[in-house]
């Protein structure tokens, strides 16, 4: 169930791009950076206003990894997993992190950390990266992880 200020903000982003030709996607986008998520409750109302399915809604929040499905927590942390970091060890990385925060992606079990998959974060040639809290970080190994998540963690 939305809140009634949630379902007034999802009408108003919604009405403001109805008309653009292409809008679901700067909709989703606005959405997204005005809540931090895409509420399942919101699908419909956009599909509507949009003459869509709320399959096909669905269908491109579920597509886009960068769209939440639910809020996320205080400290967010994104690990990509494309080609180039992948191949300088990205999947140990991202397998450390889940271990360390207890998650498979998404938020850990003592809620403090989101943890996501990106896919490139243009710092390729010093892979593997991540990104926490909005800053960008290169060549990321487990100890380096660690520094920073427990840096950000004590800066909150
Ligand atoms: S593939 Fe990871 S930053 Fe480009």
């Amino acid at each position: 169930m939305l809140t009634e200020t949630t379902r007034q903000t999802v009408q108003h982003l919604v009405a403001a791009q109805k008309h653009v030709p292409g809008a679901l996607l700067p909709i989703l986008h606005d959405i997204q950076d005005a809540l931090g998520y895409i509420p399942a409750q919101a699908l419909g109302n956009i599909a509507q206003a949009l003459n869509l399915s709320r399959a096909e809604v669905h269908g491109v929040v579920s597509f886009y990894h960068f769209f939440r499905h639910e809020p996320a927590a205080a400290q967010v942390v994104q690990i990509c997993r494309a080609e180039a970091c992948q191949s300088m060890g990205a999947e140990a990385l991202w397998a450390h992190a889940c271990s360390r925060l207890q998650t498979q992606g998404g938020t850990s079990a003592d809620g403090a950390v989101t943890l996501e998959p990106v896919y490139c974060l243009g710092l390729c040639s010093s892979s593997p990266a991540m990104v926490v809290d909005d800053k960008l970080h290169a060549r990321v190994d487990a100890d380096k992880f660690d520094r920073l998540v427990a840096a950000a963690g004590s800066a909150a």
